[in-house]
């Protein structure tokens, strides 16, 4: 679906680089400070999260809506991703979202863009060192895609503050170090996950999930919930590994969800903890599947989302 620069009613939606420039340029005069928030659209209730966390903090909030072919494996679900732009603007409309920026692949990749990456041409960013573990070792090239779209959206956006949700935490981290070592001119705010009432993270890609899966699909944030409790009941001796075991036992207890992996991790390195957890508190991730759906879901322990948001 391509839809035109201009609507009489709703946010203004823009396919262009060059039509988002010119209103930039005209909030830039204005002196405006733009929130935005990036997403490959399917929105939920984490995303309103953002997009109202972005209003009460500027003056203009943009939100962008591209499935990003460069963070999809040729074996992934790009072309069954959820494409849903209508209910996206009714949502964003009601938010009182002032731009959605909508690009087409070819504005985005000027070189063209393959899914294989051996026979990519063009120019891509990689944030060594965070990219590799956790969700980089089930998906190796997935981070590359992301440091790379979220690069270009900056320098094409350039906000004020770029919103991101918590639940994506390897990403989190991902950007923050992106952001210091390229120096983008803008803050980072990191949103805490938004889930349903029986704690799964909200994600787009839930709606892929069985009434059964669906069932099931609570289990990753109770096990990580039961890895923490642990912690707190035994005290700071508790080791990596003993909690790793109680989240892994926990998942063990749902025949219909697969584990993929748990990591505890320092979380400003995201490097492996082994032993106690130091005065850093940790990362706790994990990902599951649920028949065929990749859930991934993570909490801090012992540090808050504010002091992690926030440093390096
Ligand atoms: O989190 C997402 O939805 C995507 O990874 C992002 C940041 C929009 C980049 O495509």
């Amino acid at each position: 679906m391509r839809l035109s620069c201009h609507t009489t009613t709703g946010p203004q939606v823009v396919n262009s680089i060059q039509d988002y420039r010119n209103i930039r340029s005209a909030w830039a005069r204005e002196d405006r400070a733009v929130g935005f928030v990036p997403t490959m659209g399917a929105l939920h209730e984490g995303h309103i999260t953002l997009v109202r966390e972005a209003k009460s903090r500027c003056d203009r909030v943009v939100v962008s809506i591209f499935v990003n072919p460069a963070q999809f494996a040729p074996t992934e679900d790009l072309d069954k991703y959820p494409r849903t732009m209508e209910s996206d603007l009714a949502l964003l409309d009601k938010e009182g979202v002032d731009v959605v920026f909508y690009p087409p692949v070819k504005e985005m990749y000027p070189s063209g863009i393959t899914l294989d990456v051996q026979q990519q041409v063009g120019t891509f960013v990689e944030v060594k060192g965070k990219s590799h573990q956790m969700e980089g070792s089930v998906r190796p090239h997935f981070f590359r895609g992301v440091a790379t779209v979220v690069s270009k959206l900056f320098n094409i956006v350039q906000p004020t503050r770029a919103f991101f949700g918590q639940k994506d935490g390897q990403q989190c981290s991902v950007i923050r170090s992106m952001v210091r070592d390229l120096f983008f001119p803008l803050e980072l705010v990191i949103v805490p996950t938004v889930r349903e009432a029986d704690g799964l993270a909200m994600s787009s890609r839930n709606r892929y999930l069985s009434a059964e899966e669906r069932a099931a699909a609570p289990v990753l944030f109770k096990a990580l919930s039961a890895g923490e409790k642990y912690l707190r009941v035994r005290g700071p001796s508790t080791t990596a590994k003993e909690i790793i075991d109680v989240a892994t036992e926990t998942v063990k207890l749902e025949p219909r969800v697969q584990l993929e992996y748990f990591s505890l991790a320092n979380p400003y390195t995201l490097e492996e903890l082994q032993g106690p957890i130091g005065d850093d508190g940790a990362i706790f991730s994990g990902a599951v599947k649920v028949g065929k759906t990749r859930i991934i879901d993570n909490i801090l322990l012992q540090t808050n989302v504010k002091t992690w948001a926030t440093r390096d």
